[in-house]
């Protein structure tokens, strides 16, 4: 195995670039406790790319995305761009086109819950009070996002629009897989999320998720409408360790699992192709209304690296480290704007700041 690792780096819109930077930082600080050598590649990706070179994924970040190991990647997407159309935009431009294009069908979703955060979580104490962790499988390259035929037609009171939901047993199989494995080291527990009530592709999703069930007869296989599961979710999150979804369906119980948190702006994400190929990212948005002031929460950025670092990297104890940083500012009341609630040893703090605060905590 070479022992030179390359991380394409891309910071993208909106709050990206700052958050990123201090997720930079923390690599600078840890990387010569990692056994490779690391190499870091700044490429621009998503508004500011169509901006540049007209083109939301230019060739040559696609290459340089092609010749490196792991990419991390910021944000993309803000008002500046909503004119275009669908395909010409930043989220489907490029980081659509970039799941697609490496293959990352496996979405990993964590949300843990902060307790010293507790206060910001829209749930009631008496809910919270039995804590959850649970990580959020999504399968990431099918479903009604990529299926055809999709579009519009005609105009005026005919006109209409149409997406296609279409899932092949093999797409179900792989991302099943994912789940299953991962239940077996964690609780061994997975509630699958379907509407196998209304849809095909559904129906299909149950049927196959069963078969595999039968091959990890240790893991208790449980299986939730949609519709009941976001309500579940706000009544009961402790129920659920691993929620295995479809593209759709992960997309929206992905963001009611980070904000029962607390806070968008914790939470990383981690997509995945059969080589374990890895695209992190914060699972939040660019937040074009916050940028450029230096108030974006760097958290889920800098937890996107402390993934990358364990599961591409496969140092887990520096991206414990990572996690206890973290950890220990959050316990010395520091917080950017989005986690401040004004109680007592809240400290407010630029996102420089608390990059650079959790940077002198690793150890
Ligand atoms: C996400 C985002 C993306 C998605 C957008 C930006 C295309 O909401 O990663 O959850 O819908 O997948
Ligand atoms: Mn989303």
């Amino acid at each position: 195995m070479s022992d030179i690792f390359k991380i394409a780096i891309l910071p993208g819109d909106g709050i990206g670039p700052e958050v990123m930077k201090q997720a930079l930082k923390i690599l600078e600080k840890i990387k010569k406790y990692i056994n490779k050598k690391i190499f870091i590649d700044n490429y621009v990706v998503g508004g500011i790319a169509i901006n540049k070179y007209g083109n939301p994924l230019p060739k040559k970040t696609l290459y340089g995305c092609e010749n490196s190991n792991a990419i991390l990647f910021g944000s993309v997407g803000g008002p500046e761009w909503d004119y275009l159309p669908l395909n010409k935009r930043p989220e489907k431009g490029s980081l659509l086109k970039l799941r697609k294009h490496f293959n990352l069908f496996a979405n990993i979703r964590p949300a843990f819950f902060y307790k010293n955060l507790s206060i910001l979580s829209p749930l009631k104490e008496k809910i919270l009070n039995k804590g959850f962790d649970i990580i959020c499988i999504r399968e990431l390259t099918g479903g009604i996002y990529f299926g055809v035929p999709n579009g519009r037609k005609k105009k005026g009171i005919d006109e209409y629009a149409f997406d296609t939901e279409i899932y092949s047993r093999l797409e179900i199989e792989r991302i099943a897989h994912i789940a299953f494995n991962l239940a077996l080291k964690r609780k061994k527990k997975i509630c699958s999320i379907d509407k196998a009530n209304v849809l095909n592709t559904s129906i299909l999703w149950r049927e196959v998720v069963t078969d595999i069930s039968k091959q990890y007869t240790s893991v208790k296989l449980e299986h939730m409408y949609i519709d009941n599961a976001v309500m579940q979710l706000m009544k009961n999150p402790s129920q659920f360790d691993i929620i295995l979804c479809s593209n759709l369906f992960g997309d929206i119980i992905s963001d009611q699992c980070a904000m029962i948190t607390g806070s968008v702006g914790n939470l990383p994400s981690a997509s995945f192709n059969h080589d374990y190929f890895g695209l992190y990212e914060p699972s939040g948005g660019s937040a074009p209304n916050i940028a450029g002031k230096n108030i974006a929460n760097p958290i889920a950025q800098i937890l996107s690296l402390a993934m990358l670092i364990e599961y591409s990297l496969k140092e887990r104890n520096i991206a414990q480290k990572i996690k206890n940083a973290i950890q220990k500012v959050l316990d010395l009341g520091y917080r950017t704007k989005d986690l401040f609630t004004n109680s007592k040893n809240e400290k407010i703090v630029t996102t420089d700041d608390m990059g650079t605060l959790i940077m002198q905590s690793i150890i």
